[in-house]
């Protein structure tokens, strides 16, 4: 009988146990399409004495120190799941890889500091590195860039990868409830990252972001290059205002590649309602590649959870006990290009602009003339009058919707407008993408 792949699980929280469960669950199955029986034998987490649902841990190896667990001589393959950019899970990383193990993480954030090192690191070892849970959950992104689309050179990347924002958006909307509250629902729910600022501030998107982009232009992981904006300043009123105008917010990660180099941006972004991405809710993720020859494709799966988490884990599992290596970006190491930054203008779009107006004669003309000195054009144009009766102040609200304008401009006429004392709060500015 074909030896068993024995795997060291790292971090046996909300993803570990799942990994866990997955492979009580379907043991025999693994077995059979890996060729070979798979089981773990070694492990390694904070609190020995917590429990883990079912799973006996007690005759499996405990290491305190995950790099300990990594070193191990009984075990093939090391599965990190501790997260981190640096710490414990970068060291164990590279210890596994120094020490030739196969090594599988769920860890965006270290990728995206990291990856390409690791990368080599691997390839010199001739050691796996898989990482199909570190973006987009349960959703087989990777995979599909990766060997899928292994014959297209795509243009665009780009989705809503982070669960829990989806989640806050999508019930603030549907229910009317408040920011605060829906967070502390999809932290319970086991979808959030431990520190949540890391999914609302827009950083965990990024971070799968740049993995991603990394695995499709075929160039070195650069998460710094990425321009980042979270959902913390996204009101009950802008959602309102967006499904009004037939437009739901999503945050979007979008990655484009231009003659002149690499577009990466996170941010708020109104979709319209009907197309692909904007019937993506919930903590439902999706993922859009633009194949040159392919065309496009949607992925849609769940972002976030145990069991989804679990499943891209098994996937990789699966991968390395039947023998299948892959370059971890999709090519060599050593020819991933160097990450060239495209220039900020490259960026052009339509705009949804609230502005709370003094109600004063003259105020929309100036606004009008602001907006046509820099050459923006309005698609529609929504008054809706007092809006705080709480304070009283004489103001309406306006909502603009511009026509595709490039980014500097806009930021031009808003600090124009900001500054020319014709509104009582800072303009409220979302991009808009027509997809
Ligand atoms: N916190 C992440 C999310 C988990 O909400 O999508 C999956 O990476």
């Amino acid at each position: 009988m074909t030896n068993a792949l024995r795997l060291g699980i790292a971090g046996l929280g909300t993803v570990g146990t799942g990994v866990l469960d997955m492979l009580s669950t379907h043991a025999a199955l693994l077995a059979e399409r890996g060729g070979k029986p798979v089981s773990v034998t070694a492990v390694s987490a904070r609190s020995k004495g917590k429990p883990r649902g079912n799973h006996d841990l007690s005759k499996l190896e405990w290491h305190d120190d995950p790099v300990a667990l990594a070193n191990s001589a009984n075990i093939d393959v090391f599965i990190e799941l501790i997260g981190g950019d640096e710490g414990p899970a970068r060291k164990a990383v590279e210890a596994a890889i120094a020490a030739g193990k196969h090594v599988i993480t769920a860890n965006k954030a270290l990728l995206a500091k990291h990856g390409t090192a690791l990368a080599r690191a691997a390839e010199a070892k001739g050691v796996a590195l898989n990482y199909e849970a570190a973006v987009a959950g349960g959703i087989p992104a990777i995979k599909v860039v990766r060997e899928g689309l292994a014959g297209n050179a795509p243009r665009k990347v780009f989705g809503i990868m982070n669960g829990t924002c989806n989640y806050i958006l999508t019930k603030m909307g549907n229910e009317g409830r408040s920011f605060a509250e829906v967070l502390k629902e999809a932290q319970a729910l086991g979808y959030a990252e431990a520190d949540p600022t890391f999914d609302v501030g827009g950083f965990d998107t990024a971070h799968k972001l740049a993995v991603l982009t990394a695995l499709t232009f075929g160039t070195e992981v650069n998460l710094d290059a990425i321009t980042i904006e979270g959902i913390e300043n996204v009101t009950l009123e802008d959602i309102r205002n967006a499904a009004q105008l037939g437009y739901k917010i999503k945050l979007l990660g979008v990655a484009v590649r231009h003659d002149s180099g690499i577009e990466q941006r996170v941010h708020p972004t109104l979709v319209p309602k009907g197309s692909p991405v904007s019937d993506t809710d919930g903590v439902f993720n999706a993922v859009v590649v633009e194949g040159d020859f392919a065309g496009d494709l949607l992925l849609e799966g769940r972002g976030a959870g145990a069991h989804p988490t679990a499943s891209a884990v098994l996937s990789d599992i699966v991968d390395i006990a039947r023998g299948n290596m892959r370059p971890a970006f999709g090519v060599p190491a050593a020819s991933l290009k160097k990450y060239q930054r495209a220039p900020e203008q490259a960026h052009r779009g339509g705009f949804y602009v609230a502005l709370q107006l003094h109600d004063k004669p003259g105020a929309v003309a100036a606004i009008a003339s602001i907006l046509a000195e820099e050459g923006i054009s309005l698609e529609s144009i929504v008054q809706r009058g007092k809006t705080d009766h709480s304070t009283e102040r004489d103001t309406a609200q306006f909502i603009l919707i511009t026509h595709d304008t490039l980014e500097p401009s806009i930021r031009k006429a808003m600090g124009k407008i900001a500054t020319g004392g014709f509104v009582a709060d800072a303009p409220r500015v979302i991009r808009i993408a027509r997809i």
